[in-house]
């Protein structure tokens, strides 16, 4: 049966939010904080189970390799996972299954679209913090497999646009991955919108009234670009997309957004905003487009009788 993509959800990954959730593998305890977001996943949570995913594929900023596009390639993963810039809130212990068939599918077809593209196989490998978070936000059960991708962070070493077409390229080679290998699949682009944040942090960092926009550009910025999105108007998005992350400093400079709308064919339907919060400063938004409701793939099948 061909595979399909289900939905996509934008849902960054500062991992002040595990810190939040006071979870069991996390170290660090807090009083809290950053509720409107952690109940904007908690709705994330509750649509993406009835999607019933086969595999979630998650694409982090944070895992960053210079030389061509990775994909975690180890069936099994297991140890800590600690945020260089925030070790005090974040110091994981994380265990996850990869669904290695599809990340060398995905990693196939992105090699046959011109793209450097390589299979991650250290069995001590390290994930990252955006991956973790990202996940861990979106089901903390752990129970789907999914599949890591690099940002190769072209748009950096090259310029925004060319970073981006590689980014649009590697969105087809993945759809085209999930469609061969028969795949119901949810795809996670882990960003943040405008990243200007501060560079002091509260003594305590879940101190609620110390959180706002570190600049009000950058969350007009943010208002704006979900606006449209709301209204589905994604072309007029991504026509927009390079000023954005110009002049807001944006997240998405580094690739998971497009690479999600590319693999999703760019529907111009309405994304269903489940919350806007900032987290240092920084503007972030948990979104949904959800397929199945948009008429674009199929529900789940009923469970056997
Ligand atoms: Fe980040």
């Amino acid at each position: 049966m061909k595979g399909s993509i289900v939905g996509g959800y934008l849902a960054p990954h500062p991992p002040h939010l595990v810190y939040g959730e006071n979870p069991p593998q996390n170290e660090p305890r807090s009083q809290g904080g950053w509720e409107p977001l952690r109940w904007a996943y908690e709705k994330a949570r509750a649509s993406l189970e009835a999607l019933k995913p086969d595999v979630l594929l998650v694409h982090s900023p944070h895992w960053m390799t210079q030389v061509g596009h990775h994909f975690l390639g180890v069936p099994h993963l297991s140890g800590k996972s600690v945020d260089p810039i925030f070790p005090n809130l974040f110091r994981y212990s994380f265990e996850l299954d990869v669904d290695v068939e599809l990340a060398e599918a995905c990693c196939e077809e992105a090699r046959e679209a011109g793209l450097v593209a390589k299979m991650m196989r250290n069995p001590n490998f390290r994930v990252d913090y955006g991956t973790i978070t990202t996940l861990h936000m979106m089901r903390p059960q752990w129970d789907i497999p999914i599949v890591g991708l690099s940002a190769n962070n072209s748009p950096y070493y090259l310029n925004t646009k060319e970073g981006l077409q590689e980014m649009d390229l590697l969105g087809k080679a993945t759809r085209r991955a999930i469609e061969r290998t028969g795949r119901r699949a949810v795809l996670l682009a882990s960003n943040t919108l405008s990243h200007w944040h501060f560079h002091e942090e509260p003594e305590l960092p879940e101190d609620m009234t110390r959180e706002h926009p570190e600049r009000f550009d950058g969350y007009k910025w943010d208002v704006r670009v979900i606006d449209m999105l709301r209204r589905g108007e994604v072309d007029e998005y991504f026509k927009l997309q390079p000023q954005f992350i110009e002049e807001a400093f944006a997240e998405v400079k580094s690739g998971a957004f497009t690479w999600m709308f590319a693999a999703m064919g760019y529907p111009n339907i309405p994304g269903e905003l489940h919350g806007y919060g900032t987290v240092i400063g920084t503007g972030n938004a948990v979104m949904e487009w959800n397929l199945v409701e948009a008429g674009l793939a199929d529900a789940p099948a009923k469970a056997a009788a």
